[in-house]
């Protein structure tokens, strides 16, 4: 039966979720790196594949930008279509001077600005983490691909186009790695929800520096972190 966001029936989700961003990026993935694939959602063209990666299913699906779009999704695949493990594939923009472009980060945490943990948690604040199975999973997968990813805290901005510049400061002395928009409320739904959840990101900019990436490099890095992904979803038990 199809949740007020996703049109897909039960069963349609393989236990593992791969989350871009971009619904357009989730086709491109399951177009290019899955076999077998069928479209399973496509509400609001959220779009959402499932298929066979090594002959393991794995699905994909869009989760549109900030915390309250990924915190839809999440909620309705862990709890209306039995998923038990969603990894979020994104870009980000780096705030640690020890982090490059074109870098590969796990999160290990995600601290944020949103109130939406707190709103979960009776007022107090919920440490966001990474589940470790996936978060080792991913780890390891890197490091088989020669890929040294970092790994740490990152911080879940609501706002894209933050007019407190100083906060950016702030992150990089309490050695926060880079800034994007949803971990922190993917892992919220994921603890709430009793489910895992992991987040892998590319560095796209340099918040501080202004370094940026040019469209060719990334792809590159996008293609790495993607084998990084996928390894670590058929991997993690
Ligand atoms: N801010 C928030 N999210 C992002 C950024 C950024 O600078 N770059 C990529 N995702």
């Amino acid at each position: 039966m199809a949740t007020p966001h996703i049109s897909a029936e039960p069963g349609d989700f393989a236990e593992t979720v791969l989350m871009p961003g971009d619904p357009l990026r989730a086709q491109v993935i399951a177009e290019h790196y899955l076999d077998e694939v069928r479209e399973v959602t496509n509400t609001r063209n959220m779009l959402g594949f499932t298929g066979l990666y090594h002959g393991q299913p794995v699905s994909v699906m869009g989760s549109g930008m900030g915390i309250p779009s990924m915190s839809i999704y999440a909620f309705e695949l862990f709890n209306e279509y039995g998923v038990e493990k969603i990894i979020r594939v994104g870009t980000c923009g780096g705030i640690s001077p020890d982090v490059a472009v074109r870098d590969i980060i796990i999160a290990m945490g995600a601290s944020t600005d949103s109130s939406v943990n707190r709103t979960r948690f009776g007022g107090y604040d919920f440490a966001a983490i990474a589940d470790y199975g996936l978060l080792e999973a991913l780890v390891n997968a890197a490091r088989s691909a020669n890929v040294n990813p970092r790994i740490g805290n990152v911080f879940s901005s609501e706002l894209f186009y933050n007019p407190k510049a100083d906060n950016f400061e702030m992150m990089k002395a309490h050695g926060v790695l880079a800034v994007e928009m949803e971990a922190a409320g993917l892992y919220g739904a994921a603890a709430e929800a009793g489910k895992r959840a992991a987040s892998i990101l590319t560095v796209s900019d340099h918040v501080i520096t202004g370094a940026s990436t040019s469209a060719e490099e990334r792809q590159n890095s996008f293609h790495d972190m993607m084998k990084v992904a996928l390894e670590a979803a058929i991997a993690a038990d």
